[in-house]
């Protein structure tokens, strides 16, 4: 089923983009307009953050079969479930009937998702299985309602590090096609990640759009003046950048150092984790909105939930290499490790804002980037610009 993907078309003001997608000498940063106009929160909502892999949750919120969690992705209503067969599956969260919305909570629902208002049930796989007195008081059934026509409607996902991406707009190729590259060049980090737990979750509220903690993630430029503690043994010139065009960008260092607990405790590696990620570490933001780290002893995710123009939310979570980190024996060593990163991406948070608030100047011209320093920046700015692009020209046709 398709739905009208282009609602936002005949008021969608349009910015000249010619100059973000030039080469890198010559180009300029994205206009304001890309981050304090609502208008154009409309055209990227769809072009940027439905027609790609994005990441509305993590698979360890329905770790149950029968668990649900409601996701409203930017507007969209999306319920997460946990299916009989140990996979996760998003649907719309919007009954079939009159569109009431259905799972309204995280919890269990013990086979059944029912609606509230007039009972409809689905199955865990989405299908419509019962539709009480719709053909009047005891009949549960009418020839003009084909319940095998009224399932939920399935959104795309995939599982990935502990993500669940979602193609909104069903356009794409699956996940590990999409991304191919992306699950290639990590393809060691391609196996079970276990989530820490509670003391390794926690979110930073931004006052930002959401584009601009993508920009600043994957760039390493700014690491001497903002993450001084992180420079003392990661310095600039240990640092590489990581570049994928339409895909991703990032930047990688040659000098991780393994956290160590007071008695010398260490997380354990992956398994048979090869001699590259000794000292290594990499950082990519997988566009649109998804921000990973990974390292010999543990991955990170950060989800970015556009809230508005202004104002985005980080969800940050570490998942570790072995179930068996998940126990007391490391809790504190666990603790460090989410005190460590919570410092580090919390010192990132005045420069995000300060660039939110640095647009609102008329006469900012998108910005120059540095031609060494600021690719995997520039990468992105023409990913959106090139998505954009090619969205107005699908819609003018
Ligand atoms: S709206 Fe869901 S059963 Fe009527
Ligand atoms: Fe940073």
């Amino acid at each position: 089923m398709m739905y009208s993907q282009r609602q936002y078309e005949s008021r969608a003001m349009s910015t000249d983009l010619s100059k973000t997608i030039n080469p890198i000498e010559t180009a300029r940063g994205l206009p304001n307009a890309h981050y304090i106009d609502p208008q154009l929160w409309d055209e990227e909502r769809q072009a940027l953050l439905f027609e790609n892999w994005s990441g509305i949750g993590l698979a360890k919120d329905v770790p149950n079969t029968g668990d649900v969690m409601p996701v409203s992705f930017v507007g969209m209503p999306l319920v997460m479930v946990h299916k009989e067969d140990g996979e996760v599956a998003v649907f719309q969260n919007t009954c079939r009937h009159r569109g009431m919305i259905l799972v309204q909570e995280k919890g269990n629902v013990r086979g059944t998702i029912r609606c509230a208002y007039h009972s409809w049930c689905y199955g865990l796989e989405g299908k419509l299985r019962a539709t009480p007195h719709v053909g009047g008081p005891g009949q549960n059934i009418h020839k003009d309602v084909d319940r095998s026509e009224l399932g939920l409607i399935e959104i795309p996902s995939h599982v990935w590090m502990g993500v669940v991406f979602v193609n909104v707009a069903k356009n794409l190729r699956p996940f590990p096609e999409a991304h191919k590259s992306l699950l290639e060049r990590w393809s060691e980090f391609n196996r079970p990640v276990y989530h820490g737990g509670a003391d390794s979750s926690f979110k930073l509220d931004t006052k930002c759009n959401w584009k601009l903690a993508v920009e600043n993630y994957c760039e390493s430029y700014h690491l001497p003046w903002i993450h001084p503690g992180l420079n003392i043994y990661s310095k600039l010139e240990d640092h590489y950048h990581i570049e994928q065009a339409g895909e991703f960008s990032g930047q990688g260092t040659t000098v991780y150092q393994q956290l160590v607990g007071d008695n010398g405790q260490k997380f354990p590696d992956f398994d048979g984790v090869s001699a590259q990620w000794d000292k290594g570490a990499e950082y990519i933001s997988v566009f649109p909105n998804v921000l990973l780290g990974v390292h010999r002893d543990h991955t990170f995710s950060i989800i970015l939930e556009p809230i508005a123009t202004g104002q985005s939310r980080e969800h940050v979570d570490l998942f570790y290499t072995d179930p068996s980190v998940l126990g007391e024996e490391y809790a504190e060593l666990r603790k460090k490790n989410s005190t460590q990163w919570h410092g580090v991406l919390e010192e990132d948070i005045f420069v995000v804002d300060g660039m939110q608030k640095g647009r609102q100047g008329v006469y900012f011209d998108g910005g120059k980037f540095s031609p060494v320093m600021d690719s995997p920046t520039h990468l992105f700015h023409q990913w959106v610009a090139g998505k954009i692009t090619e969205a107005r020209r699908v819609a003018a046709e």
